[in-house]
C-alpha cells in the first residue's frame, strides 16, 4: 500500500526508517547519514510498505520558480528509490501516479533523473538553462542541468529560455 505524509509529520521511528532507505539506495549522498533531505526539507512523501518493510519512497518539494511567462508553481520531485530487492516491479510509476493525484495544484513537475525510468509516468527532457544556488561554491549558478525533466500538469506549455529555480536543485 502507497501512503503518504507530509515531512513535517514523520516521527523518529518512520525517520530512521527513510534514512536506511535513503543511505542504502543513495550510498554516494552523505547527507542521508545526518537527515532525510538531501539540500531542504521537502513538502510531502510517499512510500511503501512491504511486510512491514519500507520498500520504496518519493518526496515532493512545493517551488514557485521563474521563467520567461511568469512564475510558475512546479512540484519537485525527490528521493525517489526503492529497496534493491523490490525494483523492476513498476513501484516508481505507482508511487508517481498517487503523487501526481495529490499534487493537483501545481503547473508542472520537475525532477532530475533518467528519461528511461521517468519517461512511462509522463516526463520529458528539457534543456533551459537553469539559475540555481550551489550550496557548496556558495554561489548562483545558471547552467544547463543534463537530466531535467518536466510533467506538464495544469499547464502543457513548457516555456523556453532560462529558469529560475531561486533556491538549490532539489
Ligand atoms: C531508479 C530506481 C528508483 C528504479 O526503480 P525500479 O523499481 O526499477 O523502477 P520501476 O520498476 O518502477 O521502473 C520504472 C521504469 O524505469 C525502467 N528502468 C528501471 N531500471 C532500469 C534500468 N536499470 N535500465 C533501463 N530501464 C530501467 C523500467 O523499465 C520502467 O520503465 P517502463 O515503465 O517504461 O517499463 C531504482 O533503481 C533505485 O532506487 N535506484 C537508486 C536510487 C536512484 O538512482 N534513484 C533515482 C534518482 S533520479
Amino acid at each position: 500500500m502507497i501512503e503518504n505524509i507530509a515531512d513535517s509529520s514523520v516521527g523518529p521511528d518512520l525517520d530512521r526508517e527513510l534514512r536506511q532507505l535513503l543511505v542504502l539506495c543513495f550510498p554516494d549522498t552523505p547527507q542521508f547519514r545526518e537527515h532525510r533531505h538531501y539540500l531542504e526539507p521537502p513538502r510531502q512523501r510517499w512510500f511503501i510498505r512491504e511486510n512491514g518493510q519500507l520498500v520504496g519512497h518519493v518526496c515532493l518539494h512545493r517551488k514557485t520558480i521563474g521563467s520567461t511567462q511568469g512564475d510558475l508553481q512546479i512540484g519537485g520531485i525527490a528521493e525517489v528509490c526503492i529497496r534493491p530487492t523490490h525494483r523492476g516491479r513498476g513501484l516508481v510509476h505507482q508511487m508517481l501516479h498517487k503523487l501526481h493525484e495529490w499534487d493537483k495544484n501545481s503547473d508542472f513537475q520537475m525532477l532530475f533523473g533518467k528519461e528511461r525510468i521517468y519517461h512511462s509516468s509522463g516526463y520529458q527532457t528539457v534543456h533551459n538553462p537553469l539559475r540555481y544556488f550551489d550550496t557548496i561554491k556558495q554561489e548562483w549558478i545558471t547552467q544547463t542541468l543534463e537530466g531535467t525533466m518536466i510533467r506538464p500538469a495544469i499547464k502543457s506549455n513548457w516555456p523556453a529560455g532560462p529558469i529560475d529555480l531561486r533556491g538549490p536543485i532539489f
